[in-house]
């Protein structure tokens, strides 16, 4: 009995590996390697002293491996969660206020992102100065270009409008 006890305190001392946050988003079960990609997305890359936290492939009991991001101070908009959800489908996006977690959700895959990312191709009318604005229908694997049906299945967070 005592050992079991001593299993459990161990377990919780070791699993915590990035600190818990007062109040803003903690972004969790990102897909190992894309923490870097969930930054982009939200805008962030520290130059304006964003209090962040990150961990990478990290165990976890859902992903073989995954990332968490940690921001204090920020909430998400709809648009950001959107392109989240394109490269990490089973993130869970965790408010936070005064330490507790007030809100969780799954994000969800829209059908369409409008807006958000730009058309690799040149040619596209919507990457051509005309007042068309870029359109994604949101595959299992991949964005397509509304426009010119261009498919980008890799690096999607490459086009992001910045
Ligand atoms: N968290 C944090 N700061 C807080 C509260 C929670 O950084 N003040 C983090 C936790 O470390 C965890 C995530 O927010 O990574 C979600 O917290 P919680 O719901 O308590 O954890 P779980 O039950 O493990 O979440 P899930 O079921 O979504 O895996
Ligand atoms: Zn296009």
């Amino acid at each position: 009995m005592s050992d079991d006890h001593d299993h459990h305190d161990g377990n919780d001392d070791h699993e915590l590996r990035v600190s818990k946050i007062r109040d803003g988003t903690v972004i969790d079960h990102v897909h190992g390697g894309q923490a870097l990609n969930v930054l982009a997305i939200i805008g962030i890359d520290g130059s304006e002293g964003e209090e962040v936290s990150i961990g990478m492939n990290v165990p976890s009991d859902r992903l073989a491996r995954k990332d968490i991001v940690k921001v204090e101070g920020r909430e998400l908009s709809q648009d950001e969660v959107d392109v989240l959800s394109l490269i990490a489908p089973d993130a869970s996006i965790n408010i936070i206020r005064d330490y507790e977690v007030i809100e969780k959700h799954r994000v969800e895959r829209p059908e369409v992102v409008t807006g958000v990312l730009s058309c690799p191709n040149p040619g596209c009318i919507t990457t051509a100065g005309e007042p068309v604005i870029s359109t994604f229908e949101v595959l299992d694997d991949a964005v397509r270009c509304a426009y010119c049906e261009t498919i980008v299945r890799e690096d999607i967070a490459l086009l992001i409008d910045t």
